[in-house]
């Protein structure tokens, strides 16, 4: 069982895209075990996306994802971390397959919709990032064992 933290950006929630975004998540048969609306603060930001400090999209990257109000959430289920990129799609939505939530409802690199952990390493670190421990819910669903068998 993996956990991953996944990110409807500033432009999807403008769009009214939060529900889009986190069913497509949820009927692919992940569970959600925390989620929270808030607006992202620029010291938060740079914490999160340290790998990309120095690239020259990083003053980019920090003003988006600090221009409004974002959802965060944790997905946990097997190999949650694989199965929650594989349904983001590519980073470059131009690249991204149709049929992918970067695919079907992106067009910008910068405008991504939604954000979710590479590695395991990294889905820790921002899973700590966002959330305290009490946050975050352990459970099972009924269905589980259809889904998770
Ligand atoms: P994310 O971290 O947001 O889930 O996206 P990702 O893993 O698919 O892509 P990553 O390489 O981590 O890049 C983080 C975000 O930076 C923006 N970016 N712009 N202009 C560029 O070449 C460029 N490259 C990356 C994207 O918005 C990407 O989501
Ligand atoms: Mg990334």
């Amino acid at each position: 069982m993996e956990r991953s933290l996944i990110i409807v950006k500033p432009d999807a929630v403008q769009r009214g895209l939060i529900g889009e975004i986190l069913r497509r998540l949820e009927q692919r048969g992940l569970r959600f075990i925390g989620l929270k609306l808030m607006w992202i603060d620029r010291e938060l930001a740079e914490r999160h996306y340290a790998e990309h400090r120095g690239k020259a999209f990083f003053e980019e990257l920090l003003s988006f994802i600090t221009s409004g109000p974002v959802v965060v959430g944790v997905v946990e289920g097997p190999r949650a971390i694989e199965v929650t990129r594989k349904t983001m799609g590519k980073t470059d939505p131009a690249e991204a397959e149709p049929g992918t939530i970067r695919g079907d409802l992106a067009l910008s690199i910068a405008q991504n919709v939604i954000h979710g952990s590479d590695s395991p390493e990294k889905a820790a670190y921002e899973i700590s990032l966002f959330f305290r421990e009490d946050e975050l819910v352990s459970y099972e669903r009924a269905i589980d064992r259809w889904i998770m068998g």
